[in-house]
């Protein structure tokens, strides 16, 4: 009896220590986390709102970076002087701290940092002129900055959202959010609100069911213009939207009216709106990409585009010149090297500003993040996004492997003792659950054909008395072997092959590879991929494509690891997109990658996304209970479910400053034929009553 009584003693005292610890954390017993990757580096878009004066020559001494240099700053505005002071309840204190004269540069912009989305209002101010004449920095040491959230959590229902193209009308601000579900899969979440910053109280102007994108307000504040998905709604592309120009009161969304089928319009200068009244002129000359234009509030002789030269692999802002029918290049001149994004202009037509990449400049560096924690919608569950892909977690949760093409590479979870573990190219990675320190990984190209050779190998993290960890091959065969996932006993790996020309799942030995047993679990002529292991060892997940071989459409499937009980787990949508699943610890959930609610920006007015549309969903096995975890431009994808909660809180580590590697959309012609973008211009000669 008496020993009986210790050990259920001992488990009830660990038991409570377990949830002593778990308070201490804020968390509950059963609180994960969830890693995941954003294509590219999130870190190289370490973008700043910049400013040049339109009047004199562009150079590089009268540029002026106006944001403050920390995370990600972009699509501002500029809002008439001072008209945002009277509006913000503390300008008390924004007048005690500074002087009024000279008049702040102010800008309104997006931003993302604190692990949200949220618009914010700067003033910068400067007190004296530069010590010496055209130092940058000895002009930016005597400023006084302040800053100023424009939304609280309140304004998007207490939902996490992105934000995006902000105006400030008067005392509204219009902008982007993406806060409501539509509940449709494959439809965006995007929609334009108004915020009355005096009281705070916000409509939304988009009707329900539509997507707008990029609003634009007319000077006078009456019309508001969006790039908008009709009612064919989102057809899956990801590189130029079909969209067509809406026009609405920005008052209240009414008076809505389709102004122009895909481009751009001149808004008449009296009467109604509509498609009959609009002229459509195309403004810059064929040759060049012109993209995002801004009409100039102060002079309607010219306007600013961002454009792509056929002599230039970098995007740039230039003024045109509507009278004169001729370019005036700009940031060439400051920055030849740096793509250039989203021009906007000053009420008083001196300005244009833009967001660039900050660059390593001889200023502080800004932080990199090895991990940076995203604000969860769900409380128990922290998010966090790494500078890297592939990651996954050692069963301790101490250690996360991740890919850095080319390489693999092993960190520690505190950013500490990063080392490649292998230095070829390599893509998805797992960590044995009952082996210490292994790591399983496909090496060879992504995206072959089934008969180009990928292999599946077990690397050693630990056994590096050489220099370079010991790995193991696990197929030999000179095809298609990738994705591999091991059972939770360890003793086998899930993994997809193309041997039989096309790409199915099979089940070999986790130590002797395919040597030491093969098993064939998929059968069929289509692409099963991407599976993982539940940890009961009873389900098998993956994506497929078996709906519609060859299509690009995939959806998620489970199986017993003995070929039966094959079901549909989830699909988004006709001819959508749902990858990477991956159990959670209790192994009722899935967290995964899909189109499900859309793109969230224009993917013209960002830099290169392959699927500017993936998003990290979860939902139980049941198909019950699906829920977004992120909002933003990126394509998300990859994610992992670690086995315990990890705090909420960013983890740094050094890796030297911004790289900004990264590509602008690369699917634009060197030699375009045709201009314009979906972006709307509304011209200053508007002048549209109600
Ligand atoms: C005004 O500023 C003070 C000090 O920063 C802050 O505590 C307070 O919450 C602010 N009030 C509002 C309404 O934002
Ligand atoms: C960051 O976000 C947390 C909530 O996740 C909030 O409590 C905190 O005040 C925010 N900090 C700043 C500086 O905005
Ligand atoms: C296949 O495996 C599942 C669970 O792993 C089990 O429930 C089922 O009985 C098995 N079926 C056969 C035919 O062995």
């Amino acid at each position: 009896m008496k020993p009986k009584m210790t050990l259920r003693l001992s488990f009830l005292l660990n038991f409570l220590l377990h949830l002593l610890y778990a308070a201490a954390e804020h968390e509950s017993p059963t609180s994960t986390s969830i890693i995941f990757a954003s294509l590219g580096s999130r870190s190289d878009n370490a973008f700043d709102i910049f400013q040049l004066p339109i009047l004199d020559p562009p150079s590089i001494t009268n540029e002026i970076k106006i944001t403050d240099g920390q995370s990600l700053n972009y699509n501002g505005h500029f809002p008439s002087p001072s008209s945002i002071l009277s509006l913000l309840p503390n300008q008390t204190l924004i007048h005690t701290r500074v002087r009024p004269d000279p008049p702040p540069f102010e800008l309104i912009y997006v931003t993302e940092r604190n692990g949200t989305w949220n618009i914010y209002y700067d003033a910068v101010y400067h007190y004296d002129t530069p010590r010496s004449t055209g130092s940058r920095s000895a002009l930016e040491d005597l400023t006084i900055r302040v800053q100023i959230p424009l939304l609280g959590f309140v304004q998007s229902e207490n939902r996490i959202s992105f934000k995006d193209k902000p105006t400030l009308s008067r005392e509204y601000l219009v902008y982007v959010s993406t806060h409501e579900d539509t509940g449709e899969p494959r439809t965006s979440w995007a929609a334009v609100y108004s915020t009355d910053l005096k009281t705070g109280s916000t409509r939304r102007l988009t009707p329900t069911g539509v997507a707008d994108f990029s609003p634009a307000v007319t000077p006078s504040g009456t019309w508001t213009a969006v790039a908008s998905y009709g009612a064919e709604g989102w057809d899956g592309d990801v590189e130029e939207l079909s969209t067509d120009i809406y026009v609405f009161l920005t008052r209240d969304g009414t008076q809505r009216v389709k102004v122009v089928e895909h481009g751009g319009a001149t808004l008449p200068s009296e009467g109604p709106v509509s498609t009959e009244s609009v002229v459509v002129e195309r403004v810059t000359p064929p040759g060049l990409h012109a993209f995002t234009p801004a009409t100039s509030p102060g002079n309607e002789n010219f306007i600013a585009v961002a454009t792509r030269r056929p002599s230039s692999k970098f995007r740039h802002i230039e003024l045109f010149d509507l009278v004169k029918n001729e370019f005036k290049e700009l940031t060439r001149h400051v920055s030849p090297q740096t793509h250039h994004f989203n021009p906007f202009i000053s009420p008083d037509s001196t300005r244009v500003g833009y967001h660039k990449c900050r660059g390593e400049s001889n200023e502080r560096k800004s932080t990199q993040l090895l991990l940076e924690n995203l604000r969860s919608p769900v409380t128990d569950l922290s998010l966090f996004r790494i500078d890297g892909s592939f990651p996954s977690f050692s069963p301790a949760d101490d250690r996360i492997a991740f890919v850095d093409f080319p390489g693999v590479y092993v960190v520690n979870r505190d950013g500490s003792n990063r080392r490649q573990i292998y230095p070829e190219s390599a893509f998805s990675t797992v960590w044995d659950p009952v082996r210490k320190g292994i790591v399983y990984t496909s090496t060879g190209p992504t995206f072959a054909e089934p008969t180009t050779e990928v292999d599946v190998i077990s690397i050693n993290v630990d056994d590096d008395h050489y220099g370079q960890p010991s790995f193991k091959k696990l197929t030999t065969n000179g095809e298609n072997n990738a994705f591999p996932y091991p059972s939770p006993d360890g003793k086998r790996v899930v993994f997809r092959s193309g041997r039989s020309g096309y790409k199915n799942l099979y089940i070999m030995d986790a130590i002797d590879g395919e040597k030491g047993g093969l098993q064939r679990l998929t059968e069929g002529p289509w692409s099963d991929t991407m599976c993982s292991w539940s940890p009961d060892g009873n389900w098998i997940a993956f994506a497929s494509d078996r709906g519609n071989p060859g299509s690009g459409s995939f959806e998620l499937y489970m199986i017993h690891p003995n070929g039966t009980g094959l079901r549909k787990l989830f699909r988004s949508g006709s001819g959508g997109r749902a990858n990477h699943p991956s159990f959670s610890p209790d192994g009722k959930s899935i967290v995964f990658t899909s189109d499900y609610a859309g793109v969230s920006a224009e993917p013209i007015s960002h830099p290169h996304q392959y699927q500017p549309y993936g998003e990290i969903f979860t939902m139980k096995l049941d198909g019950s209970d699906l829920k977004r975890l992120t909002h933003n431009s990126f394509e998300d994808g990859t994610p992992a479910w670690g086995h315990m909660y990890i705090k909420p809180l960013d983890v740094e580590w050094l890796k030297g400053g911004p790289r900004c590697s990264f590509e602008d959309c690369h699917w634009l012609n060197e030699i375009p034929n045709h201009g314009a973008g979906t972006t709307p211009l509304v011209s200053p000669k508007t002048q549209c009553r109600a």
